[in-house]
């Protein structure tokens, strides 16, 4: 009887190790949404069920398969890294269990199964902004510097792609490890390459160590300017990273700065609930991601099973902290602004300050 009236949500973040700040960010996101919307929705009361994955993508997929077998969730969600993310991809092909995507941002992850819907980002959305950006302001050479795996191949790729296209030129292409990366030699090349952008991209949580390593080489003072997408300035850590990161541009999706009424009712009411924390770009994520599932459930009048959920899941249309958002109904995959901003001090904190939008940006990747 308890079973029938609940509607689970099987929540598998990193909690522990490199990818740690994404499932503590996260799960405040899931958490706080549930505090403001309240824990009943067409009559079913929701328990989230969160499980640590630690980052790697074989626990992932065990939890993946005991929340589905065992606590028999109606929905999977979470996913802090790519990796995680596909292997998990089977289980709910084979479950027709809704998989939502809140983190990861490798294009390819929702053709991986049909019951993937993403409420992040990609890298190639995030990434064209940018290359078409630097060189209409002064940046034509420039070495790109990833993590290597599928967001930062994304990234590389489509970066270069659009710079190209656009009379610029990336003059070498670095990829340092995802585990334990050390910046330095690469950085120490890039001096050596004297372009006249650096961009970057690596996960959530690893942007200050680049910041530092970058500025205690003196590639700003060389002449070299920083740029990359949003996971480098990323909100959880700017406020950190120290003067050196001013005027760095990024393209993204998300700033904690967003001058929405709706974006600062969420920082506050965030920063109230964790200690003064703020939003980043993985909360957005995890608090769409709610919203997207709280409205399928009240859509399908807490009647349905995996196949009605995700219809109702698909096409959904909504202001999120982000501005407006949307669902692709075809590829379930988030349609979004993409915001250029610049590093700036404003009532005494680093923030990302958005100074240019490119509307309703479809997945790039998809049409590839
Ligand atoms: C991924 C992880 C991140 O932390 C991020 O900022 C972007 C992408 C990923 O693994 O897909």
């Amino acid at each position: 009887f308890a079973q029938a009236n609940t509607f689970k949500i099987g929540l598998i973040l990193p909690m522990t190790g490199q990818q740690a700040s994404t499932g503590r960010q996260i799960e405040a996101a899931a958490r706080l949404y549930m505090a403001q919307n309240g824990d009943t929705v067409a009559g079913k009361k929701i328990e989230l069920i969160l499980k640590d994955d630690t980052g790697v993508p074989d626990v992932t997929k065990r939890l993946a398969q005991e929340l589905v077998v065992s606590d028999k969730v109606n929905v999977l969600a979470g996913f802090g890294i790519t990796p995680s993310a596909l292997a998990t991809a089977p289980i709910a092909t084979q479950s027709k269990t809704p998989q939502v995507v809140m983190a990861a941002a490798t294009s390819s992850i929702t053709q991986a199964s049909p019951y993937i819907v993403r409420t992040s980002f990609t890298l190639p959305q995030a990434s064209v902004a940018l290359a078409d950006w630097a060189p209409k302001n002064g940046i034509k050479k420039v070495v790109t510097l990833v993590s290597d795996y599928g967001p930062g191949i994304d990234a590389e790729k489509f970066f270069k792609e659009r710079l190209t296209f656009n009379g610029g030129q990336v003059t070498e292409s670095l990829r340092v490890p995802l585990r334990n990366p050390d910046f330095a030699p690469f950085l120490q090349k890039v001096r050596d390459l004297k372009p006249d952008a650096l961009f970057v991209f690596v996960p959530s949580g690893a942007g200050a160590a680049v910041m530092k390593q970058f500025l205690e080489r003196g590639m700003d003072k060389a002449g070299i300017k920083l740029i990359g997408t949003g996971d480098v300035t990323d909100d959880d850590q700017l406020n950190d990273m120290g003067d050196g990161a001013l005027g760095v541009v990024t393209s993204h999706h998300y700033s904690a700065h967003h001058p929405s009424a709706m974006n600062k009712k969420f920082v506050e009411a965030f920063g109230k609930a964790n200690k003064g924390m703020r939003p980043n770009f993985m909360a957005v994520g995890g608090y769409d991601g709610m919203r997207v599932i709280y409205e399928a459930l009240r859509a399908t009048k807490g009647q349905g099973g995996g196949d009605a959920l995700l219809e109702a899941m698909k096409g959904q249309i909504f202001e999120s902290p982000r501005g407006p958002m949307f669902i692709d109904a075809q590829t379930r995959d988030v349609v979004h602004n993409i915001y250029l901003r610049k590093v700036e001090r404003k009532d005494g904190q680093l923030h990302n300050v958005e100074f240019d939008v490119i509307k309703d940006v479809k997945d790039p990747g998809k049409t590839k």
